[in-house]
């Protein structure tokens, strides 16, 4: 079941995923050689309640944080810990804020200190195809044109997407119908209709596609342990076109010269 929502109910969305732009905004401020993924946790997570939000992640099928932290390999759901950032990481920072009822979904992949070149293509790369994915999901498309969107991007420049994980609709909840993969075929797949909320949300493997679970059940990997990308914005499908809830202007704000 595809919950269409109201332009009421949109604005609504637009609260919740403006907070989780502004923790992000947070995060990016800390982000640096000698810190750890648990303090950027607990940043966001006193950020957000802070300011009136839920932390929605946290305790999510048993989640234990607020924030999922994506260190180099890591592809997604990894937990904060004790790892201290180092010269030459990146990290991908994923979190859902609750607000008012509704979801804001958001990821940021962060360069810290200085990063191999071809690490920070690969950054920049996964950026654009989530824009490229986004350009794509206009009434009257179907999911499998921003699928089909993505892949192509990414697949171009030679890297490769993660299929077993996908982006997602949100709304009162932060996983709802549909699915969106980030890879697929043009033409099949749900209509995309004005009032949908979906996140898009492409993982780009610098290597090979394939990953594996660890043994805590949560932390997603490459197989090959090369590093992974991941970038997300909820967005809601309007007549004029795709409305991007979540932005990276805070993000861009904190990090100033170093944004890419
Ligand atoms: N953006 C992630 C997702 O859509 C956030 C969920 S993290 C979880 O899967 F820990 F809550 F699962
Ligand atoms: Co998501």
């Amino acid at each position: 079941m595809i919950y269409l929502k109201t332009a009421e109910e949109i604005e609504l969305m637009q609260d919740a995923a403006t907070l989780v732009s502004r923790t992000l905004g947070e995060i990016a401020k800390w982000v640096a050689p000698g810190v750890t993924t648990l303090r950027l946790d607990t940043i966001a997570r006193e950020f957000i309640q802070d300011n009136g939000g839920k932390p929605a992640c946290l305790g999510y099928g048993g989640f234990p944080a607020t924030v999922c932290m994506e260190v180099n390999e890591t592809v997604v759901h990894g937990f904060p810990g004790n790892y201290t950032l180092r010269d030459g990481d990146i990290i991908g920072t994923d979190t859902v804020v609750e607000l008012n009822g509704f979801c804001g979904d958001m990821c940021y992949t962060f360069p810290v200190g200085d990063v191999d070149p071809a690490v920070m293509q690969l950054l920049r790369d996964t950026k654009e195809s989530l824009a490229v994915g986004i350009a794509a999901a206009r009434e009257g498309a179907r999911v499998g044109d921003i699928s089909n969107a993505v892949q192509t991007f990414v697949e171009r420049r030679g890297y490769s997407v993660v299929r077993e994980m996908c982006g997602h609709g949100i709304g009162r909840k932060m996983h709802e119908s549909p699915e969106v993969p980030n890879y697929g075929r043009r033409g099949i797949g749900p209509l995309l209709k004005a009032g949908m909320c979906i996140c898009i949300e492409p993982m780009v493997n610098l290597g090979s596609r394939n990953i594996v679970i660890e043994r805590d059940g949560w932390t997603c990997r490459t197989k090959d342990r090369k590093p992974s990308a991941h970038y997300e914005h909820t967005i809601a499908i309007r007549h004029e076109g795709p409305r991007v809830l979540t932005t990276f202007d805070y993000v861009r704000q904190a990090l100033g010269d170093r944004f890419i």
